[in-house]
């Protein structure tokens, strides 16, 4: 075989992550690879954790980007936190709560969950119950934004009921970081992660963490070594530390924190309200075509995460097939419904770059197209009807 350069479509990318990513991200990546100790990169890293702080809202001086998606900030906290025999209380309503279980157990811990059902956020008074039931809990653990579901969960709350039980709180930010408020500070969280891929627009393949003094103290006073070599923060931070004594632990990604870093330049550019604004606009624009339509969203208006939204496939219409011609015949693609959901719901992203009115009304224009004829749809309004709140 003789294999060729490999060139791919230019796609609009409107599903559950990952987003369109700027050119000037493109660009930064591009440009020439240097040491991973060589001292403009130690300075461009520290401007990396400045931005990354003011991403999380936080002052926390370990802010760093984990090298690895999602899943590894994930698993870096639970590696870090819980030791065999801890307990953890673990709330699921979709996927992503169902991995945190795993780390848990993975970890030697006692993951006691709390479940609700897949479409609405996490229980409170559920949450408050497995604390009165269960005594001695290390941590609460919670999805902010889910992915599988489109649903936002209350985390000031949250983290709230874990601080009044001696419970650390430890919360996945992946879909929320950069689309919705995250006031790490605010929120007196204590172990947040993200993902580079979705609302701050960045390749995929990064995963910004941070730690507040309380939950670093839990990591130096550990009774065994963090089973995990990698993701040891004790071992990590040794690389990420801000003074000259910065010491190799794994060679950095180099070019993709020259991305991450331009990616949070532009968002300090724009500001991080105004992004939450442009996020929440473009999903009332979406709403509005929708509407328009007669299709209907899964989640209940006040849980709804402008950023994710689930709509529900009209009776009749075959799903996939939909998004096949989404993909073929327009380059948009978006996401399927997972688990319970599959079949049922299509995943529509307002990712970072992807929260526009271009995607938007070209998402319209196209599902119009796709969904011509469908009993009960009704087309030629959605772009009018999405222009009203989009401008
Ligand atoms: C809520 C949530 N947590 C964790 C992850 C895992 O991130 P990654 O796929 O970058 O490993 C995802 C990915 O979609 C996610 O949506």
């Amino acid at each position: 075989m003789v294999a060729r350069s490999f060139n791919p479509p230019r796609r609009y990318l409107m599903g559950p992550g990952p987003s369109d990513v700027h050119s000037r991200v493109l660009a930064a990546m591009a440009r020439p690879t240097v040491g991973h100790l060589d001292p403009t990169f130690s300075e461009m890293m520290e401007e990396l954790k400045e931005l990354l702080r003011y991403a999380f809202q936080t002052k926390n001086d370990l802010t760093i980007p984990m090298s690895g998606p999602g899943s590894v900030g994930m698993e870096a906290c639970f590696v870090n936190l819980v030791e065999p025999g801890d307990k953890v209380i673990v709330c699921q309503n979709g996927a992503f709560g169902g991995r945190m279980k795993e780390n848990v157990e993975r970890c030697g811990g006692e993951a006691i969950m709390v479940i609700d059902d897949w479409g609405k956020p996490v229980d409170l008074g559920k949450v408050e119950d497995a604390f009165k039931k269960n005594p001695r809990v290390k941590a609460l653990a919670f999805v902010h934004a889910e992915t599988s579901t489109g649903v936002e969960s209350d985390a000031a709350k949250l983290c709230a009921i874990a601080q009044k039980n001696g419970a650390l709180s430890i919360v996945d930010a992946v879909t929320s970081l950069g689309g919705i408020p995250v006031k790490v500070d605010e929120w007196g969280a204590d172990a947040v992660y993200s993902g580079t891929q979705k609302c701050l627009s960045c390749m995929p393949g990064l995963s910004p963490l941070t730690f507040n003094p309380k939950a670093a103290q839990v990591v130096k006073s550990r009774n065994r070594k963090v089973q995990s070599w990698f993701m040891d923060l004790g071992l990590v931070m040794s690389y990420w530390q801000g003074s000259n004594a910065r010491v190799y632990h794994h060679t950095a990604p180099i070019n993709s924190l020259y991305a991450l870093h331009e990616a949070l330049v532009m968002l300090q550019e724009e500001g991080l309200e105004n992004s939450w604004k442009r996020h929440r606009r473009a999903h009332l624009g979406l709403r509005a075509g929708m509407e328009a339509m007669g299709l209907k969203f899964l989640v209940a208006e006040p849980d709804r995460l402008p950023q994710l939204n689930l709509i529900v496939v009209p009776d009749g219409v075959d799903e996939a097939k939909v998004r096949a011609r989404l993909l073929a015949e327009y380059d948009i693609e978006i996401g399927a419904g997972l688990g319970a959901l599959s079949g049922k719901v299509w995943r529509v992203g307002l990712l970072g770059q992807s929260a526009s009115a271009v995607h938007v009304t070209l998402f319209l224009a196209a599902l119009e197209h796709c969904l011509a004829g469908t009993p009960g749809i009704k087309t030629g309004g959605a772009i009018a009807a999405a222009q009203t709140k989009l401008f």
